[in-house]
């Protein structure tokens, strides 16, 4: 399928078939396509929760308005931004960056002092939706990704993000909920399947200036 098909293919899958399962393959290869998304300065302020676990899934589901793809669909990724980035992280990204390049570290001194000077300049309320913002970016990679293997996905941010973190235990790891999406296979009784796609026109939407 070519991306203009296959967009046009996805939709937002509420009713998920559970008789369908995801191939190990395909997850991989859904995993290796958010690794490879674009991020500021390319720090990955993120995390991703793969979640199987049927009662973990029940408790979200309940901080989850009871949506259904919570406990239907065959996975959930929960992409989970880190509240603060600073030094450490600038140098762990640097220092992975010299080696895959073999560069001389020192060389991205001045580079490295610039990322951290602007991470220091955000509050702790800028920092977390600027790496909250990270997650957007990943969740459209997943979402593109997915619908060129003829996987189904919902993406989800109706849900009680401080009980996501509670339940989660996210506080602990620096992290928080930001966004989530289900993946797996359409039920052909999803009546969003009736739905054609609504969008702008174009010429709403682009203005050449
Ligand atoms: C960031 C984001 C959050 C969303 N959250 C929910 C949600 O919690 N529950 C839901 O049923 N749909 C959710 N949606 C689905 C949107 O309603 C849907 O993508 C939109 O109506 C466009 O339709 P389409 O994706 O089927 O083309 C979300 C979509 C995005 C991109």
């Amino acid at each position: 399928m070519k991306i203009i098909d296959s967009l046009k293919w996805r939709y937002a899958t509420k009713k998920f078939d559970t008789t369908k399962k995801v191939s190990s393959t395909n997850i991989e290869l859904l995993k290796e396509a958010v690794n490879l998304t674009a991020t500021s300065y390319g720090l990955q302020p993120y995390k991703v929760l793969i979640i199987e676990n049927p009662e973990i899934r029940e408790k979200l589901k309940a901080a989850s308005w009871g949506q259904p793809q919570l406990t239907d669909a065959y996975v959930l990724f929960l992409f989970c931004n880190y509240t603060n980035v600073g030094d450490k992280e600038v140098d762990n990204y640097l220092g992975l960056r010299a080696k895959i390049n073999n560069l001389d570290v020192s060389d991205s001194a001045d580079y490295g002092n610039m990322m951290k000077s602007h991470m220091a300049s955000m509050s702790p309320e800028q920092m977390k939706v600027w790496t909250s913002k990270q997650t957007y970016i990943a969740l459209g990679t997943l979402m593109a990704a997915a619908s060129e293997l003829g996987i189904d996905s919902g993406p989800m941010e109706g849900f009680d993000k401080e009980s996501f973190d509670k339940i989660l235990g996210l506080k602990e790891k620096g992290l928080t909920a930001s966004v989530m999406c289900a993946l797996g296979y359409r039920s052909q009784d999803d009546s969003f399947l009736a739905f054609k796609k609504v969008r702008k026109p174009l010429e709403d939407m682009y203005e050449i200036v």
